[in-house]
């Protein structure tokens, strides 16, 4: 078989649901797709855990201090299946890491925005955390097998991450006249940062329209947002809050949210690395594996030890 035979069996392979294993044949640029989505997947994850472990030592109660530590070390937990899973597509776990640290590899905007109050840990989990969701259960289906599975389990998680957003809130949105102006305040700064979770419009997505033959991704950005926002917009009712959108209507005739222009050039110009910080957060990460160093040593070290007493004795 040459190259054009083998790229339509796979694509058969892919039409029939059948899941890619990693030591199929697979297009190049299939296997270079899933190893980018993956790995800034998983760095997002490990980033992700850096606006929210601020909060950790401050949060108001044991109880949600507890949550919150649990949340922070599911994101740490997320990010290890996923980098397991980009392995999996023959790279490096370390020279992911350096390309993060550098500033090569991309991981999501949204952690590149400042937490300043308590109600943020509520409004990240309702929104950042929701937003992700409707991603990853997308993902549970991908066609890569080893991303697929990874998925499943951190869907599981991510549900109990939104819940836990949300009822802090509500909570929130129940007490004082302080603690309502912090909620509605949270959700002002949240709201847009997560509609810009889902990527550029479909009309400028480069990636699109393969990803979607591959079945790497099911839904397109559009979709996804749109989903996002009919979802949000009846949730916030509850919470007795807005949205910050003055052109959030529903649209009786389709039978969705219409909503307002997101600011583009806001959303590319945290995607080129000038947010509020994603020097601070570059930084952590650096300093967080230079103090790590000591660790990987003395693992490689026991790992040497453990191998050599294995070795049988030479007569
Ligand atoms: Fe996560
Ligand atoms: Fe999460």
């Amino acid at each position: 078989m040459d190259a054009p035979d083998f790229e339509k069996k796979f694509q058969e392979i892919i039409d029939r649901e059948i899941k890619i294993e990693p030591k199929d044949w697979m297009p190049e640029a299939y296997r270079k797709t899933n190893l980018r989505q993956i790995s800034q997947h998983a760095h997002s994850e490990i980033v992700g855990m850096l606006p929210e472990g601020n909060w950790i030592s401050r949060a108001p109660s044991l109880k949600r201090k507890a949550i919150l530590i649990a949340k922070v070390q599911d994101e740490a937990g997320h990010g290890l299946y996923l980098y397991c899973a980009a392995e999996t597509l023959g790279f490096d776990r370390a020279q992911m890491i350096d390309d993060l640290h550098s500033g090569k590899a991309k991981y999501s905007s949204i952690f590149n925005y400042p937490t300043l109050t308590w109600a943020d840990m509520g409004a990240i989990g309702w929104l950042v955390d929701g937003a992700a969701i409707l991603n990853q259960v997308m993902l549970c289906r991908t066609s890569y097998g080893p991303y697929a599975r990874a998925m499943v389990r951190i869907c599981k998680e991510e549900s109990f991450h939104q819940r836990q957003g949300f009822e802090s809130l509500l909570v929130l949105s129940k007490g004082t006249a302080e603690q309502k102006a912090m909620c509605q305040d949270a959700i002002n700064r949240w709201w847009w940062p997560s509609l810009m979770m889902f990527g550029p419009k479909d009309s400028e997505s480069t990636n699109s329209d393969q990803s979607i033959k591959w079945k790497i991704k099911r839904k397109t950005n559009d979709e996804l947002r749109q989903q996002f926002v009919n979802m949000i917009a009846e949730q916030v009712k509850l919470l007795g809050m807005t949205l910050p959108d003055p052109d959030l209507k529903w649209n009786e005739e389709k039978k969705q949210y219409n909503f307002g222009e997101i600011n583009w050039e806001e959303f590319w110009n945290v995607v080129k690395g000038n947010g509020p910080c994603n020097k601070q957060r570059l930084d952590a990460r650096r300093k967080a594996h230079e103090n790590g160093a000591w660790v990987r040593e003395a693992a490689m070290a026991y790992a040497k030890k453990a191998a050599a007493k294995k070795k049988p004795v030479a007569a």
